[in-house]
């Protein structure tokens, strides 16, 4: 290798040191200088940017069983919840133990916890236990045998059992407490007690107009 190769190996090294050791900043300010861009201007989000903005108009929201914390709204969850009702399982709930069985349902039957109550009604259950609650259509009518929420055996459970099978579920049915929060199941509760003709919908003022 000639001597003048060496020295401008030797240059090349030196520069290239120079560039590493000072980071990428200086190259690429150079070629931005020349290309009249730079790599560092891209549409790609940096650290910790918020990456999409909540479209105008938009809450943000809570659900389940917690009262929304200040800001939030909670999805059909009435405000200042005092009393959340204690966990329980799936199996408290076969046993019937008490603190399930002896829940008081603190939503009066009004016309709005009822239009509530069914729509969550046909939006979870009617899935399985048809739009009546008669079991008579629905997934379970085809693939389980029909367990009628109008029954007898149904009507006579508390309003806690079955504000507990709609929050845990029970044996082969699952549990819907994460999707329907607190108040929400008492409405559903309400609605499964028109169904079940325990109670009639409260007349509507204004005499039908
Ligand atoms: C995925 C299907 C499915 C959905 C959806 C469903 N259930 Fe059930 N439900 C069942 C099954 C299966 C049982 C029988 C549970 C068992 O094995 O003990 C049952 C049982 C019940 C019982 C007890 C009936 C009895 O005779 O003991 C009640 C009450 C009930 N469901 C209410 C509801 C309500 C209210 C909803 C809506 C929030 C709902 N279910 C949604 C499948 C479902």
């Amino acid at each position: 290798m000639s001597r003048r190769v060496k020295t401008l190996l030797a240059r090349l090294g030196l520069v290239s040191l120079l560039l590493v050791s000072s980071g990428c900043t200086p190259l690429d300010d150079f070629l931005a200088g020349v290309f009249g861009r730079s790599m560092r201007d891209q549409s790609s989000f940096d650290p910790y940017e918020d990456p999409l903005k909540a479209p105008e108009g938009s809450v943000p929201f809570a659900s389940g069983n917690l009262p929304a914390r200040v800001g939030e709204v909670n999805v059909g969850q009435a405000e200042g919840l005092e009393d959340v009702p204690p966990p329980f399982t799936a199996l408290d709930v076969l046993n019937e133990v008490d603190v399930v069985v002896s829940l008081e349902n603190p939503v009066p039957a009004t016309t709005e916890s009822l239009d509530r109550g069914q729509e969550l009604f046909l939006r979870f259950c009617a899935p399985c236990h048809g739009p009546n609650g008669d079991g008579s259509s629905g997934y379970m009518a085809a693939v389980f045998p029909p367990y009628p929420l109008i029954a007898d055996r149904v009507v006579a459970f508390s309003d806690g059992y079955l504000y507990g099978m709609v929050r845990v579920g029970r044996g082969l049915m699952p549990g819907y407490g994460h999707r329907i929060s607190h108040f929400d199941r008492w409405h559903v509760v309400n609605y499964l007690r028109v169904l079940q003709g325990v109670a009639s919908p409260p007349a509507t003022e204004g005499g039908g107009e």
